[in-house]
């Protein structure tokens, strides 16, 4: 379903990406690891096409066509979303206004504020319960004054709502405690049944306990350093990455 193939990407005259090659299909978690500053976030944001990364060399291809020439908007109308590591906080706008607007957009529905469709009322507010965020929530400023784990359960709300085919996972486990991190494997999972091909980005190893992924990366100062099964997430668990800099690869 996605293919990135020998991408090297630059960020303000920095190359921070160099040969990278993965692939993810339909129902399959591939896992991308490794440390801080590794690029794992500057990987999602070139397959989502944010503005800033530039791509050299290589290819980034869903379902076998590429989407380099696609801008951001097109890229998501295609089916790509990017959960974020940091989402932002935005005054003024609610969550439901929000995600009204993102499914109208979808929908291709001339006014983004009223319901297109009288059964998304119902879904943002049983998608909130599914992620473990009060109804009140709806009505609250995206992100405004939401603790981590909150602002992540709110990201996996999107990614349920507007259904896409390929999901990025930035560190979706980061800041939640034990509970949190089982809801977002039990939401991992459903995405998996659901056929959806998931690259799930995380810098610790324990999401993993609860969902095993088809495959892993490692990344580190932007090249793959290692591949491998869930046992390659279970030896970062055991030792860190310190075994990288024996000359992973
Ligand atoms: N917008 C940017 N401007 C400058 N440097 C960036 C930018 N995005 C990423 N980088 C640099 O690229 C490297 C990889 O960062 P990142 O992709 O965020 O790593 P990770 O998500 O693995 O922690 C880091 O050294 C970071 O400073
Ligand atoms: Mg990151």
């Amino acid at each position: 379903m996605l293919e990135v193939r020998n991408l090297t990407v630059k960020v303000e005259e920095r190359v921070v990406l160099r040969g990278v090659s993965l692939s993810v299909n339909a129902g399959e978690v591939h896992a991308v690891m490794g440390p801080n500053g590794s690029g794992k976030s500057s990987l999602a944001y070139t397959i989502i096409g944010r503005p800033g990364y530039e791509v050299i060399e290589g290819d980034i291809l869903l379902n076998g066509k590429s989407v380099l020439e696609m801008s951001i908007d097109e890229r998501s109308r295609a089916g790509i979303l990017l959960a974020f590591q940091e989402p932002p906080a935005v005054k003024g706008l609610r969550v439901a206004v929000l995600a009204t607007a993102a499914l109208n957009k979808r929908l291709g529905a001339p006014d983004l504020t009223k319901p297109a469709d009288p059964s998304i009322p119902e879904r943002i507010y049983s998608i909130l319960e599914r992620v473990g965020l009060p109804s009140d929530y709806a009505y609250r400023e995206v992100n405004v004054g939401f603790s981590g784990g909150e602002k992540k359960r709110h990201e996996l709300f999107h990614v349920l709502l507007l259904d896409p085919k390929v999901v990025i996972l930035d560190e979706p486990d980061s800041g939640l405690d034990v509970d949190g991190v089982r809801m977002v494997a039990e939401v991992i999972k459903e995405l998996k049944n659901r056929g959806k091909a998931i690259l799930l980005i995380t810098h610790y190893a324990r999401l993993m306990r609860f969902v095993k992924p088809d495959e892993v990366t490692i990344l580190y100062n932007g090249e793959v350093a290692a591949r491998g099964g869930p046992e390659l997430a279970e030896r970062v668990e055991a030792e860190g990455y310190s075994f990288l800099n024996g000359g992973g690869r």
